[in-house]
């Protein structure tokens, strides 16, 4: 996954009665068109260690964001994703759990979390844990007995092998992290398994105790009422039982590793049993799985949503993300391809391990311009949108500048060609106060200059910000029925500067046109086989955009949201 990386450069009565809330709505459709919840629901996905600190520790927790559900209520956010909050050593800051059902004391306690469950269901915000499927920490009870001795009860939970010869590893594999995928443990005299970290060291899948035990979590939290799981690394659950080395690739990662073909050890098949398993247990509870499966592959995407749709509900196939310039074509071609996938499309932009889309779109000069382009495009499609903390103000990735600086274990082993996530992960920017009022100690990670000109204060009172877009935008988006369940029609697909589509429900159609070039734009718009011949009626648009019978000016960079009729 590494690889990936480099693309882009507690429980008493509130128990009781959430669950019976959730048994109660079990899939439930959420609209006349037949759209679940999750369809319709804009998510956002929180980094908890740099959303907003409530105990001034430097390091942001739980009731930080309970202290900011009203602002994401108001930005138009549906769900919540928080990143692990488990107790973990923070070797990968939260990536390695050591108890899947409690709290880590720097985020708050099992009580705090209840709060922040309550406190969002009255709001109407969906709570969707990050599940650390593949491994645990090497802290965790399980693992610690399982390197105790070749004879422990959960000896078998985690991979362990032979080396090759003295000194060997079982097989060539190599870790996301970088070097072997092998740790050899000197108290038994064998080596484990690890993708990540030689601290998440992997669980054994093929193990029903393991099985169990992980669906057991997977309950838990249903049961103290979480509308979901994001299921991490969830492609890299089950490795071929034989080790066969993996085909090895031309060149050299980040770590100096030579590059491999992970035919061996990512993707198996025995992973859908699994998803099926996940997913049954999900249903009861009308939850929703989002998986990280990074993946280019609409054949792949499609075993990702299962036969009949019963593995994931929100496959991240990220192809968004691998699109890292204004193409109109591009674009096209990636939503006709979800499109055309046997699920329901997500759209994913930015997150806490890749560049963030700020800076992965900006040209230097139109950056805010940009940023509202993009959100005037993945907020307007046929899916399910999923957001990240801080896309809504124009944060940027800011890399540490001296190795000395790096939190991320990613880029203290790959410095400097891998300078790590640190950069997407700096605290959110709430306003131009002392570490931007994300905390009255010094934050965990240093927060950008940025602050000074974007932060939540200022953009709320500027009607023209990169915030007061996306909640124009979100509003649309939530009161429009086509907006949020009709059809994806393109216009105009050879047009190499505008992107422009229409959104049709029944008998109501949304325009969308998207400059994506740096000089104004007029296209006429061949409206001709969609049934709607009214000149569209401008709801969003940025600047001057606007649309004159059925041509639409654009602004550099411009969008023109309009409704037509017919
Ligand atoms: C994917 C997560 O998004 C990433 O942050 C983490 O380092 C790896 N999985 C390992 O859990």
């Amino acid at each position: 996954m590494q690889g990936k990386f480099h693309w882009i450069l507690g429980c008493g009565l509130l128990c009781v009665s959430l669950l019976t809330a959730s048994a109660q709505d079990t899939a439930k459709p959420a609209d006349p068109g037949g759209h679940q919840w999750w369809q319709n629901a804009v998510f956002y996905e929180i980094y908890p260690r740099s959303f907003a600190d409530s105990n001034n520790d430097g390091i942001g927790d739980l009731n930080g964001v309970t202290s900011k559900l009203d602002y994401l209520k108001n930005l138009g956010v549906d769900a919540i994703w928080i990143s692990p909050c488990f107790p973990s050593p923070q070797k990968d800051f939260g990536y390695d759990v050591s108890d899947y059902e409690n709290i880590d004391p720097m985020y708050g306690t099992l009580a705090d979390f209840d709060r922040l469950a309550r406190e969002a269901k009255k709001r109407g915000i969906h709570v969707i844990l990050d599940f650390v499927v593949n491994h645990t920490s090497d802290q965790h009870p399980w693992f610690l007995d399982s390197k105790s001795s070749r004879a422990s009860a959960h000896r078998d939970w985690y991979i362990w092998r032979d080396g090759k010869a003295a000194g060997q590893p079982p097989n060539n594999w190599i870790s996301d992290f970088g070097g072997s995928a092998w740790q050899f443990d000197p108290t038994t005299n064998q080596y484990y398994y690890h993708m990540f970290e030689a601290a998440q060291p992997d669980l054994n899948w093929r193990n029903p105790a393991v099985k169990d035990a992980m669906f057991g979590v997977e309950r838990w939290w249903l049961k103290r009422g979480v509308s979901g799981f994001r299921l991490d690394a969830v492609d890299t659950l089950f490795e071929d039982p034989d080790l066969h080395d993996n085909p090895v690739l031309p060149g050299k990662n980040a770590f100096g590793d030579a590059k491999e073909e992970n035919k061996y050890n990512d993707k198996l098949p025995e992973v859908h049993d699994v998803l099926r398993q996940l997913r049954k247990i999900a249903d009861e509870y009308d939850a929703v799985l989002i998986g990280e499966t990074w993946t280019d592959d609409i054949a792949e995407l499609n075993r990702y949503y299962g036969d009949g749709n019963n593995e994931l509900q929100l496959p991240m196939d990220f192809l968004f993300t691998t699109v890292n310039k204004l193409s109109p074509a591009e674009f096209r071609k990636q939503i006709a391809a979800v499109n055309g996938a046997s699920g329901w499309p997500t759209f994913v932009i930015s997150n806490h391990d890749i560049v963030r889309s700020y800076n992965r779109y900006g040209d230097g000069e139109h950056n805010d311009q940009i940023a509202k382009l993009m959100a005037g495009l993945y907020l307007t499609l046929r899916g399910t949108p999923i957001m990240y903390y801080g896309e809504e103000i124009g944060m940027t990735t800011t890399p540490p500048a001296r190795k000395e600086d790096v939190k991320d274990p990613l880029g203290i082993t790959g410095w400097p060609e891998e300078k790590g996530r640190d950069g997407e992960r700096t605290p959110m920017q709430w306003n131009e106060d002392e570490n931007a009022g994300f905390s009255k100690a010094t934050p965990w990670l240093p927060v950008p200059p940025s602050y000074k000109t974007h932060n939540v204060a200022d953009e709320s009172r500027d009607p023209d910000s990169i915030l007061s877009f996306y909640k124009k935008v979100l509003k649309l988006r939530h009161t429009n029925r086509a907006l949020l369940n009709g059809d994806y029609i393109p216009l105009n697909e050879n047009d190499p500067n505008v992107l422009a589509y229409l959104r049709v429900y029944k008998n109501q159609a949304m325009l969308v046109a998207l400059n994506m070039s740096g000089v104004e734009q007029t296209v006429s718009l061949d409206l001709s086989k969609s049934g709607f011949s009214s000149a569209a009626k401008s709801l969003v648009a940025t600047g001057n955009s606007a649309a004159i019978g059925h041509a639409v000016t654009l602004d550099p960079y411009g969008v023109f949201i309009g409704q037509l009729t017919k």
